[in-house]
């Protein structure tokens, strides 16, 4: 042990041996949290300002100790600051420098509260920012699918089930059910920024404390809605981590459907899109390929995604009250989750600016699979009043003749259909149209061109 007294742990006049130097490895968290700085300085700010006020430490003291954070926060950002593995982590890091700085005074800045609230402050608050700038960038996402939708109005594509051709719809139709997605994914981050906003600090390290400290004050200062109502509760409490990871997996899912998607229609086999240059990579062997790479490591991602989710599912499980060690893995999860998604995202941005519809491949393959057999099934219904489930077989009937005859729909002759339904006229050949098809879904939320300008509009608003 070293005789200088400030190059000790904190806890050094009760544990006397040095820390095994493979636990001081491990049991530094250094490396990970130092990303927390910002936020543990902004939380020592309100919580000596607290102390002030509430008489537990004098004026003299507190503005020692805010000279030492700001001279601290600014050593930290202009890369000037000593980060020590031996210190633990940033919380003591910071307290250790701060002595360093202003001397014995600095032992008053950790009255009534614990490295327990302390972290968790911290982490709620960098939680808070990391949401702002995802949302900002699912805000860029948004707008540039809308932009896309809008110059595809009028593009028709095949709609799939189980991937075989369904009903004819609108490629913005499409384009707008991710956007519905993503705003999901807006309101889904909004959401648990109302359930953390509670202020852990004051709890101390799990039964709250005896000085007559101030927690709406504190939690006014840090910009919380409400003091949490449990000490012990708050320190073990790590429900906020796993709603920002489940948003970030959901968030991450909602890309790789749609890097799925995009993979599949820019295979040769479908060739519905192509992506420029910029977003695909060669091979080493086969010289004509352009491998959609960025689109496979987006889905790829997504499952590390659910790895960080589930990471944190699993180190809470069977974990008693209140604090302990296990919960330090936090941070590097969700650190790993948050910057994993804002790749992901700007990638994907990067993506919708640079792939193209093949306008005429989507057409050509939407009038394959007798596509259109619902809508004569509809207009038999409308005009020849059969129950749908008749005029369901009618229509499979003329399907299998088609079939039989390899013709599509829209070959057949009048006469033919007439063999299959002796009421149908001339005016049927409308349904065969795919323009007259999906205008013809008006119902809310159909792809009806008018529904998609309108829906168009209303996201325009609400993004601008
Ligand atoms: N670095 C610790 C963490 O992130 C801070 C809390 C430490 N508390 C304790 N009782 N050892 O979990």
């Amino acid at each position: 042990m070293t005789k200088n007294k400030n190059n000790r742990a904190i806890w050094g006049t009760r544990i006397k041996k040095k820390t095994s130097t493979l636990f001081q490895k491990v049991g530094s968290s250094i490396n990970v949290d130092k990303r927390l700085y910002n936020e543990d300085i902004i939380g020592s700010i309100a919580h000596v300002e607290m102390l002030f006020k509430q008489k537990i430490i004098s004026f003299k003291i507190k503005n020692k100790i805010l000279y030492g954070l700001n001279k601290i926060k600014n050593e930290i950002s202009n890369n000037k600051f000593e980060f020590n593995k031996k210190y633990e982590d940033i919380h003591m890091n910071i307290e250790k420098r701060l002595f360093q700085i202003i001397g014995e005074e600095a032992g008053f800045v950790h009255t009534g509260r614990s490295r327990n609230d302390q972290v968790i402050t911290d982490f709620k608050i960098w939680i808070k920012s990391a949401n702002k700038e995802i949302n900002i960038l699912l805000d860029k996402i948004i707008k540039n699918t809308l932009k896309l939708a809008e110059k595809n109005i009028y593009t028709i594509m095949p709609g799939f089930t189980h991937l075989k051709n369904a009903q004819a719809i609108s490629f913005a139709h499409y384009l707008m059910a991710y956007i519905e997605m993503f705003d999901r994914d807006k309101n889904r981050f909004k959401n648990n920024l109302n359930s953390l906003n509670e202020n852990p600090l004051g709890v101390a390290a799990l039964t709250g404390t005896s000085f007559n400290i101030d927690r709406i004050y504190t939690t006014k200062k840090l910009g919380f809605k409400k003091p949490t109502n449990n000490s012990v509760d708050t320190v073990s409490d790590r429900d906020f981590v796993l709603d920002f990871l489940y948003s970030v997996s959901v968030c991450a899912m909602h890309l790789s459907r749609i890097s799925e998607e995009l993979i599949i229609w820019n295979s040769d086999a479908f060739n519905l899109i192509s992506l420029s240059d910029k977003v695909v990579t060669g091979s080493s062997i086969m010289p004509q390929k352009k491998n959609p790479d960025l689109l496979e490591y987006l889905r790829g991602k997504t499952g590390t995604t659910y790895g960080y989710l589930f990471s944190m599912l699993t180190i809470l499980k069977g974990l008693p009250l209140s604090y302990y060690k296990d919960l330090q893995e936090d941070k590097e999860i969700i650190f790993k989750s948050n910057d994993t998604l804002i790749n992901c995202l700007e990638i994907f941005n990067e993506i919708l600016k640079n792939f193209y519809p093949n306008k005429k491949k989507m057409l050509q393959l939407a009038n394959l699979g007798y596509i259109t057999s619902t809508d004569l099934a509809d207009y038999l219904v409308i005009n020849h009043s059969m129950s749908f489930r008749k005029a369901y077989q009618k229509t499979a009937d003329i399907v299998n003749l088609a079939e039989k005859k390899k013709k599509n729909l829209n070959e057949l002759t009048i006469d033919e259909l007439k063999k299959i339904e002796p009421k149908l006229t001339k005016d049927v050949l409308k349904v065969f149209d795919l323009t007259n098809s999906i205008n013809s879904k008006k119902s809310y939320g159909g792809t009806s061109f008018d529904n998609i300008k309108k829906m168009i509009t209303k996201y325009k608003i609400k993004y601008d």
